[in-house]
């Protein structure tokens, strides 16, 4: 399916490779062309030119999936806002849902004002229980065709039920070097510790607390009399350049843990 908008496209980035398909979550069908150095671009059904990315070793006819992805978040979101300008960037996902579990957050204002669309799920006002709370967010989930979920600073919980039910697809940030400093107040006893390093991890989700396998972490020092806020802006903005890097990974299946 050569069309002429995709004929220019071919000069801006000067590729006469082979071409495959490409069939998202849809149904919707996409060409994507694979040029010597395997980097794959995608070429919507307009013939435009969507992104490209890289593949080891890409395999005549194999479909790609164009990943969506709903961000969960309980506050100011300053990691969502990285994750979605990330995917926006570069393209290796559909940011396409943010899901908090507080309405008056100003992460919820970030994600409109980011044109994401939102849901919020308050757990209190969910008659009956945590299960409800989970079937609503499920519900809206499943109404969004999500792929891939990933915890920003939400604050609760989430059974083991729903974890099992998306496991190997929900990934979470955490503000420490795993497997050290599980939990909460982290920064708090890292200080407590004398410790010389911290960090952030990403990780898959299980139903253990912070346990899931470790698929990315960036070091951060510790100052002599740093304080708790400092580790903590130093930590954010560490995490702002790990999520999105460790994602991007995540969805093109490599398995090598991100280090930085
Ligand atoms: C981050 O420190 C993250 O590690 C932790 O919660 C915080 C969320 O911050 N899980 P933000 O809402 O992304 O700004």
């Amino acid at each position: 399916m050569l069309t002429g908008t995709f004929e220019s496209i071919r000069n801006v980035v000067s590729l006469y490779r082979v071409y495959y398909n490409l069939i998202s979550n849809d149904g919707v069908s996409t060409d994507y062309l694979i040029d010597h150095s395997s980097i794959i671009y995608l070429i919507d059904s307009y013939g435009n030119f969507v992104t490209h990315f890289n593949h080891e070793s890409p395999v005549r006819g194999e479909t790609f999936v164009t990943k969506k992805v709903a961000i969960f978040i309980s506050g100011s979101g300053s990691n969502m806002v990285a994750l979605v300008k990330s995917m926006h960037r570069l393209q290796f996902a559909l940011p396409t849902l943010v899901v908090s579990n507080k309405r008056d957050v100003s992460g919820v204002i970030k994600a409109r004002n980011l044109q994401i669309p939102t849901v919020c799920v308050e757990a209190e006002k969910v008659a009956g229980c945590d299960f409800n709370f989970e079937a609503s967010i499920q519900k809206e989930l499943e109404n969004y065709k999500i792929d891939i979920i990933c915890l920003a600073g939400f604050m609760k919980v989430l059974s083991a039920r729903f974890v099992d039910f998306w496991q190997g697809k929900i990934l979470n940030i955490h503000p420490s070097l795993l497997p050290k400093y599980k939990g909460l107040n982290t920064h708090e006893r890292v200080l407590e510790n004398n410790e010389e390093l911290t960090g952030c991890t990403v990780h898959e989700v299980t139903g253990k607390l912070d346990c899931g396998r470790i698929l990315g972490q960036a070091t951060v020092p510790i100052f002599p009399d740093d304080s708790v806020d400092a580790i903590k802006s130093r930590v954010l903005e560490k995490e702002h350049i790990l999520y999105p890097k460790t994602l991007q990974q995540f969805c093109l299946g490599r398995s090598d843990l991100v280090i930085m």
